[in-house]
């Protein structure tokens, strides 16, 4: 199971007004432990005001950039209590407590490839997109990539600095398209966020995109990533391998406190539930009606992993041994996954009266 490492900050540096750029120096030792992948994501946990939180933030260089950083975002939000503390208060040479890379939003290149790659990004949704799209050029040097990213103006367009570069460094093989949705634009094709009926206009104009065949990174809100993700499967029939997203929050999130039909359905059982944890089993009784295993399991300070509680970060990832469980929600794992016995134990409850978590996956 991954812990957390203490990572001190190298670059501490204002991207946009309501954006800060973090890197964190990953020390020798710490190499291996750091690899990552392109589109991965880094938790954090801290003490904010006295209270412990945990965020995830995805990171934005690329494995092939050889940095012995790691660099991630971080948007400003309305009360935001993390994201206020890295734009306002955070300095250099500040440790803070990271876990290693974790995160499946990416594909895999190969230099004899010849794809195009469409990035579809909006807002902070640009660090896994960026990665990605940065990969998929160093690897694979006759592919192309496509980047559509929307911001509400053009003062809020964040790493446009380091994305007109690489447009220059690929010469060509980089194609950018800024959108702004509350600044008027002289070609209206510019205007607006990325939605199905936006990228039909888009894809009538840029004709060198075979929609059907490229592979699309989405990123940004949860309207966003459903709207257009069901619009590139169903209507353009882009097979569902190439279209990859990723939820930085849940989607509905402000319904996540009501029950789902689902989940009343659910048997009322007391079952007994073992966790593993590096090595070492825990055992607790929970009716499969109350709180999830993960919440459980932190009510009786066991050290299990988390991040989001939302069911979109997959820190809590852990794999079904033995018995049965109900997953409320799951916007990080893939069918795949979930076929495997793989689940997010803050999403899960108990269905049979013995309940036997892997953690150490
Ligand atoms: S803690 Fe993020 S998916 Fe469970």
């Amino acid at each position: 199971m991954n812990s957390f490492y203490k990572l001190k900050t190298v670059k501490v540096q204002k991207d946009t007004n309501d954006a800060v750029n973090v890197a964190l120096e990953i020390p020798e030792e710490l190499k291996d432990k750091f690899r990552f992948k392109q589109g991965q994501y880094l938790n954090f946990k801290l003490l904010v005001n006295g209270n412990e939180e945990r965020r995830s933030y995805s990171i934005c260089n690329a494995p092939s950039e050889k940095s012995n950083t790691l660099e991630v975002l971080v948007k400003l939000l309305e009360n935001g209590k993390v994201s206020g503390y890295f734009n306002e208060h955070l300095h250099m040479d500040e440790l803070l407590e990271v876990m290693p890379p974790m995160g499946g939003f990416n594909t895999s290149y190969h230099p004899s490839n010849t794809k195009t790659y469409v990035g579809l990004a909006a807002g902070s949704g640009i660090s896994p997109i960026l990665s990605n799209l940065k990969e998929s050029l160093y690897q694979e040097p006759n592919s192309n990539a496509y980047l559509f990213y929307s911001n509400r103006s053009m003062n809020h367009v964040m790493k446009k600095a380091e994305i007109d570069k690489l447009v220059e460094q690929f010469n060509g093989r980089l194609k950018v398209v800024y959108l702004v949705s509350r600044e008027k634009h002289e070609d209206p094709i510019f205007e607006g966020r990325i939605s199905p009926e936006k990228l039909d206009h888009l894809f009538e104009r840029y004709t060198d995109i075979d929609v059907k065949e490229a592979t699309y990174f989405i990123c940004g809100p949860s309207d966003m990533i459903k709207g257009i993700s069901d619009y590139l499967k169903k209507e353009k029939k882009v097979p569902a391998i190439q279209v990859l997203f990723e939820y930085f929050s849940a989607p509905d999130e402000e319904d996540s406190a009501e029950m789902s039909d689902e989940f009343k359905a659910i048997a009322n059982i007391e079952s007994m539930v073992t966790v593993i944890i590096d090595d070492d089993e825990y055992s607790f009784h929970l009716n499969s009606k109350k709180e999830s295993i993960l919440d459980k399991a932190l009510k009786d300070n066991l050290p299990v992993p988390f991040a989001c509680k939302g069911g979109v970060c997959c820190t809590c990832k852990a794999e079904v041994l033995e018995g049965e469980v109900f997953m409320e929600k799951n916007f990080a794992l893939t069918e795949d996954e979930v076929a495997r016995g793989f689940v997010l134990t803050c999403q899960c409850h108990p269905t049979t009266n013995v309940v036997m978590l892997n953690y150490d996956v």
